[in-house]
This record gives structure tokens, C-alpha cells and sequence, in this order.
């Protein structure tokens, strides 16, 4: 089995170091390649995307991603910006399917902003479809208006698409996820004003007739957005395109105390597989060594239960890190009154004591 350590920018290095650590302790048959990728890879290869590190990504049965991105690099053509590299890969490797959950730990509950209450207990599964829609559509770009409001002035734009292959299979992905699950799908869309999502909504509900016993609804996005932060434990899985889900995720995210808890794992036809944290990299902290790695640790376990065929060792890190929850450690995004708080090596050294332990007394016990 091969992994692809792509670390990229900011905290990207210091988390996934972490993410290492934690694999290396299982003691599993992986071969892994560290390779520089966004702004750390057009400093070196003038690309943020090299195609050392496409191809390597493209030979692995996974990758572990950190992040990419810096406020520098917002002045580069967009081809050699940092998130060219995410986009680049998402494309590259057909990685359609893209899995956010966001689940609140119990003893995080305080950490969000929102009422206990409603957060407690939540477990919602966003399914954001990852290679199509505004984010890939063409023609786009920059012109002079011929017709418009302002007929002569410049004006840019870009296209939100979906052709029908593109919005069944996602569809599948998501009444399949949500069969080990509660068996509700919400599928987000715009059908009252977009064309692209009332043809959304009329494949899911075709494919929806597949499974039965899938209960299916509907709902407008901005309602959605509104639902998320009202009553969030109304909703299962949700599956939706992919300029919404990458809104939708991130406030799902802070729905459950810190965007750094949350891994997602973005899977193509064969079940290769990118994994990442949800969040970003970070500049402002990035180097203090203050991040919250747990993010990229689980993502690091999701990898291990989809992509590289182990379960048992992905249930042990998740448990590793309840259980390093439990004992009180926080990094600053996830502290509060009473906890303890700690930085990013502590917080992989934690997890790292807690794997162990675990391995030693599977090991006594048999
Ligand atoms: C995400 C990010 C990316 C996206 C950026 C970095 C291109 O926000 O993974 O949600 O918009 O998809
Ligand atoms: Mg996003």
C-alpha cells in the first residue's frame, strides 16, 4: 500500500507530521512518499502543482493532504495559485465524491458557539459532489458585455454545470451512505431559481426511487444554511453540489466547536482517495506550533477505512483521540475553562501514548 504525504503550506507541515506519527505506530505494510505541493512547490518548481507530485498522487492508493494556501500568493495568475493544487488534483484523479462529517465529540460540546442542546449528539454527513458545477465549469473567464445590464462594460464570468452521469453517481455515493446510516438523505439545491439544480433535483429524485427505503427531501440552499444553525440534528446526510457543499461544510463545521476536528476524505470510482482536513492552512498560526492536528489524524483514520482496506486500525485511532478528549487536552481552537491547554506535538504525542497503549493491551489480552 502507498500513501502520498502531500503536507503543502502553513500548518499543512506541522499537522500532518503529526498524522505520521500516529500511522507509524501502527506498524502497518505502507510505503510512504513525501512530496512539496502549492506554495511550497511553486517556491521549489515554480508550479503548484508539479507533475512529480500528480504523478505520484496518481501511483498511490492514497493521499495525505495538509493544506495549501498563503495571502502571498493571491497576487499569482490563478493557474500558479497554491489552491490550483487542490483543484488540480480533485480533476486529475476524478475525486467526485467528497465526505465532510461533522460530528460533535461530546466533550467539545462547549466549544461551539451555538446552545449545547442543539449540537449535542449531532452526526451529519455532508456529501459534497467535488468535480463539477461553478468550480470546473467552462467557458469562463474575463470579456467586454455585449448584452447584460451594461452593454460595452468588462465583465467576468463563469459556468455552473452538471451533466446527468455526474449528478446520478454522486446521488448513489449518498443513498448508499446514507443505508449505514439513518436512512435520510437532504438533497440542497436552488431549483427556484437555477436551471443546473432543478435538473439536480429531478435526477436525485429518479435515483432516490432506487432506494425505497431511503427516505428523501428536498431543500433550498439559503434555507439550509438557516436549518444548519436552528436545528442542526434535523438533518443526516446531505448531499449537494459542490460550490454549496463547500459552503454548507464549513458552517456544518463550526457546528460542532472547531473547523480543526473535522477530516473529509474526497473518493473517486475506484475508492482511491484524497484525505484532508477541513480546514485551511492557516498562515496566521502557521510555524507556532498551536494547531489543532486532530483534524488531520482522523482524516489520516478515514483513509485507512476507505482507501487502504483498515478498519480496525482507523476505530483505533478515532478511539485514541476520544479518549485524549476525554483526558482533557485542548489546543487553543478547542479550549475552555477547565481544560488543559496544549500545542500541536503534544496533542500528536497524546494520541500517539493513547495508540500505543491500546496496541499494548490488544497485545496482553490477546
Ligand atoms: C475546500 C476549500 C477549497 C474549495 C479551496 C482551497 C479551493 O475551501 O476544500 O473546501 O473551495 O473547495
Ligand atoms: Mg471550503
Amino acid at each position: 500500500m502507498k500513501i502520498a504525504v502531500l503536507p503543502g503550506d502553513g500548518i499543512g507541515t506541522e499537522i500532518v507530521a503529526e498524522a505520521i506519527r500516529v500511522l507509524d505506530v501502527l506498524d502497518l505494510p505502507f510505503e510512504m512518499e513525501t512530496a512539496l505541493v502549492g506554495g511550497a512547490a511553486y517556491e521549489a518548481h515554480g508550479h503548484p502543482l508539479p507533475d512529480s507530485t500528480l504523478k505520484l498522487a496518481k501511483d498511490s492508493d492514497a493521499v495525505l493532504f495538509g493544506a495549501v494556501g498563503d495571502w502571498k500568493y493571491d497576487k499569482l495568475d490563478r493557474p500558479l495559485r497554491p489552491e490550483q493544487a487542490i483543484l488540480g488534483l480533485r480533476k486529475n484523479l476524478g475525486l467526485f465524491a467528497n465526505f465532510r462529517p461533522a460530528i460533535c465529540y461530546e466533550e467539545l460540546v462547549d466549544a461551539s458557539s451555538l446552545k449545547p442542546e442543539l449540537i449535542s449528539g449531532l452526526d451529519i454527513l455532508i456529501i459534497r459532489e467535488l468535480t463539477g458545477d461553478i468550480y470546473f465549469g467552462a467557458p469562463r473567464g474575463r470579456r467586454i458585455a455585449v448584452d447584460g445590464h451594461f452593454p460595452g462594460a468588462e465583465e467576468a464570468f463563469d459556468t455552473m454545470r452538471y451533466s446527468r452521469p455526474e449528478v446520478e453517481r454522486i446521488a448513489h455515493v449518498a443513498f448508499q451512505a446514507a443505508r449505514k446510516r439513518s436512512k435520510r438523505v437532504t438533497s440542497v439545491d436552488k431549483a427556484n431559481v437555477l436551471e443546473t439544480f432543478q435538473f439536480w433535483k429531478d435526477i436525485v429524485t429518479e435515483v432516490g426511487k432506487e432506494y425505497p427505503d431511503v427516505a428523501l427531501d428536498h431543500m433550498y440552499v439559503d434555507n439550509a444554511a438557516m436549518q444548519l444553525v436552528k436545528a442542526p440534528k434535523m438533518f443526516d446526510v446531505i448531499v449537494t453540489g459542490n460550490m454549496f457543499g463547500d459552503i454548507l461544510s464549513d458552517e456544518a463545521a463550526m457546528l460542532t466547536g472547531s473547523i480543526g476536528m473535522l477530516p473529509s476524505a474526497s473518493l473517486n470510482a475506484s475508492n482511491q482517495g484524497l484525505y484532508e482536513p477541513s480546514h485551511g492552512s492557516a498562515p496566521d498560526i502557521a510555524g507556532q506550533g498551536v494547531a489543532n492536528p486532530l483534524a488531520t489524524i482522523v482524516s489520516a483514520a478515514m483513509m485507512l477505512r476507505f482507501s487502504l482496506n483498515q478498519p480496525e486500525a482507523a476505530d483505533r485511532i478515532e478511539s485514541a483521540v476520544k479518549s485524549v478528549l476525554a483526558s482533557g487536552l485542548r489546543t487553543g481552537d478547542i479550549w475552555s475553562e477547565g481544560t488543559k491547554r496544549v500545542g500541536t506535538r503534544a496533542m500528536g504525542d497524546a494520541v500517539v501514548a493513547a495508540l500505543s497503549s491500546s496496541i499494548t493491551k490488544k497485545t496482553i489480552t490477546g
